[in-house]
Order: C-alpha cells, then structure tokens, then sequence
C-alpha cells in the first residue's frame, strides 16, 4: 500500500503507465493498530501481515501460509518501520488452515497461527453475530499492511494504511463474476481505483467499527478502476474461528 503520491510526482518524464495503479495510502503508527503484525521468515523477509485475535492467536489468510510449517514462519508485533529494532517475535508452533480453503478459487481464505508465547499488544475482535452491518456496501474500513506500494512494485518497510469503502455484492460480482463467492469474499475499494491493498499485504486486517471484518485475499492488479480488492468475509467463518481462539 502506499505513500504514493510522492513516488508519482515525476515532473517532465512521460506518462508512467504504472502510475494509475499506485496505491494511495498514507503512513499508520503501529501504535494506533496495535493487533497489525507482520509474518515474516525466519531471515526476516515480510511475506504476508496478520492481525492478533488472540494472545497467542493470529488471524491471517490461508493463501499465506497453507503447506508452510510453522517453523518457518515468525510473526512480528509492535513495529511501524520492519527494519528498526525492537517490537516482539514469536514463533509459530501451528498452523491451522480452514478445511474449505480451496485454491485456485479462493474461497474460506483464513488461517489461524498459535504462537509459542503471548505477544503484549492488545488483540482485536473478529467479526461475528450481530456485526452484519459492518458488511453493508459503502461502510468505511481501514486496511493496513507493509505490502508493495503500487502493482508490480516494491514492499514498503514502514506500516501503511488506506481508507477503502465496502462494495456491494453486486458490484462486486460485476468486477469479478463467478470467482467472486459472496458467502466467502467481500469486497472493498474506489470505484475510481487508487487505493487499494497489494501484494505482501495478503492476510493482514480490514477493519470496521473497531472489529476486524476482513483478511486480504486477491484481486485483478492493484487499485485497478472497477477492480476492487477482495476480502476473506470473516464473519461467515466466525464460529470457526472462534472454536480455535479457544
Ligand atoms: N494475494 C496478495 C498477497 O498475497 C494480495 C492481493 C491483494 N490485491 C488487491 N488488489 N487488493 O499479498
């Protein structure tokens, strides 16, 4: 996601035809989302984000993690910026995976990680009964994650965030046809484009009304016009979910 603008500010060169896709975001302090966290390699390298439901419990996305075992895989709390010192890591010691999850199609994109020991920061409440609402086309969310900062482009080292509303199912089916599957996905995004989630940010939270309603799943490019970006719908998983936050 990104920081954007700055990067498309080339004065006389000619038009970029990458431009259009830069993700427009803005720079989030860790701080304010405190649940975001990264899932990183055992070297260090961010490969996907997370969200902590849990002490030792951290939501992600199937696609990130299905097939990897848990020693290769750390999870990283408590940073903006991946490269200063400091924050808290845990290792992974399970990797559950939903039983649907079905790739290539993309349905039931959630997993959840057991760390082998408590992370400090406070955890964030996924989506369940009651929070229907939070799915209601034009609500607004807040996506966060380290992830490139334009289609095709590069990771960002520091957290960022973009404000991107909820699509209607129809809209979406629009967009996306039969692979857009309304009990498993949202969407969320500008019907312009330019503001979207990316690649690297797969996994990590979509957040409404403080709960956290949506994983990062896919989509058709980065921040593309008519192209929004599609979301694990957490709250058709919830009992799931919860029987493993324990
Ligand atoms: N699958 C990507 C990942 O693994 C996330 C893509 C999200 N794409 C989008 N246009 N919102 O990081």
């Amino acid at each position: 996601m990104l920081a954007a603008a700055a990067a498309a500010t080339v004065s006389t060169a000619q038009a970029d035809p990458i431009t259009p896709y830069v993700v427009g975001g803005e720079a989030a302090d860790i701080a304010d989302f405190p649940y975001t966290v990264a899932l990183t390699t055992p070297d260090g390298f961010q490969f996907c984000g997370g969200s902590l439901a849990a002490a030792d419990k951290v939501v992600t996305a199937a696609h990130c993690v299905e097939g990897t075992s848990p020693s290769e895989i750390e999870v990283v709390s408590g940073l903006t910026d991946l490269t200063a010192a400091g924050g808290e890591t845990a290792e992974v010691t399970d990797v559950w995976v939903h039983p649907d999850y079905s790739d290539p199609a993309i349905s039931a994109d959630v997993a959840v990680l057991t760390l082998g020991s408590d992370l400090s920061a406070p955890p964030i409440a996924v989506a369940g009964p009651g929070d229907e609402d939070l799915y209601a086309a034009g609500t607004d969310t807040t996506v966060l994650g380290w992830g490139t900062t334009s289609e095709g482009g590069s990771a960002s080292d520091t957290l960022l965030k973009a404000s991107v509303p909820v699509t209607s199912a129809a809209d979406c089916a629009t967009a996306y046809g039969s692979d857009f599957i309304a009990d498993s996905m949202v969407c969320a995004g500008v019907p312009g484009g330019g503001v979207d989630s990316c690649q690297g940010d797969s996994g990590g939270p979509l957040v409404a009304g403080g709960k956290l309603i949506g994983a990062v799943s896919w989509g058709e490019g980065c921040a593309r016009p008519g192209k929004p970006g599609v979301y694990t719908k957490l709250i058709t998983f919830s009992a799931d979910i919860q029987a493993r936050l324990g």
